[in-house]
């Protein structure tokens, strides 16, 4: 792995995720056998949570676990990372205890901090600007249904979020057909946007037309309308969201056989109605289970180094 840290997807290359993705398979086989697989006996993971968390907490937790190793929950009152201690202060503290350190935090800037400090890996369990780990099972979860990732059509409808950022990132190292669709003024980062159309690798629409957008879609992924942090705006989105809810109408006008996709957790019948979340061509649970097997082939990556 040619860098340290696991911050963001465009800091690999495509060799470098493929062979995340393909470990990944690897892992979910000896996983799904329960076959004894020690890879980090007397190692630890401290899990540092800013913000809360179900998938995230538990996938790396069980997923260490099972890797012969130690996981340590920290949750948004155990150490006020940036408040009671400064980031630097935390992250040489951990360094010395741990072998590999997972965050959720809110602010970008200060995983990033984190990862300046640090000796050992940082992890990036979600900030407010992307969401790695997620993103890279996503992409294994789309593999494993399609048997290919390349220029499949991916439609995101919603907010132009964490989530979009990482897809985003994705798109410069695998050549995908992108379509973030929000509501004007919900755009993901503009500047990002540019860097992934100039990367050249895939092809990237911005719409603000949830009709047109899914015209041959082979997936339509949603997220939440107000992500963590954001709740307060919770009402005024619902408003300006209401017609980008993913229901059984809009799937159908793909034109073809589409799968649905999100991150979770879901607000069903916001977002995305409870019948969509249920059908046939809903992959949201393969989604999360893939969590915890791609995070366990990335540490298993990122622990290459240590040899
Ligand atoms: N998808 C995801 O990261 O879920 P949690 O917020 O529950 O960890
Ligand atoms: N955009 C969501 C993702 C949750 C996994 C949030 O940040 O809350």
């Amino acid at each position: 792995m040619s860098t340290k840290h696991f911050l963001h997807i465009s800091d690999y290359s495509k060799e470098e995720l493929w062979d995340i993705l393909e470990l990944s398979r690897i892992v979910k086989s000896k996983f799904h056998k329960r076959e004894d697989y020690s890879v980090f006996h007397n190692k630890s993971l401290a899990m540092i949570f800013a913000k809360p968390s179900a998938r995230t907490r538990v996938s790396f937790e069980t997923g260490f676990e099972w890797m012969g190793g130690h996981a340590l929950f920290l949750g948004p009152n155990d150490i006020g990372i940036g408040k009671r201690e400064a980031i630097k202060d935390i992250s040489r503290v951990f360094s010395r205890y741990n072998d590999i350190i997972m965050a959720r935090l809110f602010d970008h800037e200060h995983i990033i901090e984190l990862a300046k400090h640090s000796s050992v890996p940082i992890v990036n369990g979600l900030t407010d600007y992307n969401h790695p780990c997620q993103i890279m099972a996503d992409i294994f979860t789309v593999w494993e249904h399609l048997g290919d990732i390349e220029n499949t059509k991916i439609v995101y409808m919603g907010d132009g979020n964490n989530i979009v950022h990482s897809w985003l990132h994705l798109s410069m190292r695998f050549p995908l057909d992108f379509v973030c669709c929000c509501p004007e003024g919900y755009e993901p980062d503009a500047e990002l946007v540019k860097r992934a159309k100039e990367s050249g690798i895939s092809k990237i629409t911005i719409s603000n037309d949830p009709v047109s957008a899914v015209n041959g879609a082979d997936v339509i992924y949603t997220d939440v309308w107000a992500s963590m942090g954001q709740k307060e705006e919770a009402e005024e989105r619902e408003r300006v969201f209401k017609n980008f809810q993913v229901n059984e109408k809009l799937m159908s006008l793909t034109g073809k056989e589409t799968l649905f996709m999100h991150c979770l957790p879901a607000e069903r019948d916001r977002e995305v109605t409870d019948g969509v979340m249920e059908s046939d061509n809903s992959i949201v649970f393969d989604q999360a289970e893939n969590r915890m097997h791609v995070q366990n082939a990335i540490m298993i990556k990122l622990s290459e180094k240590w040899k």
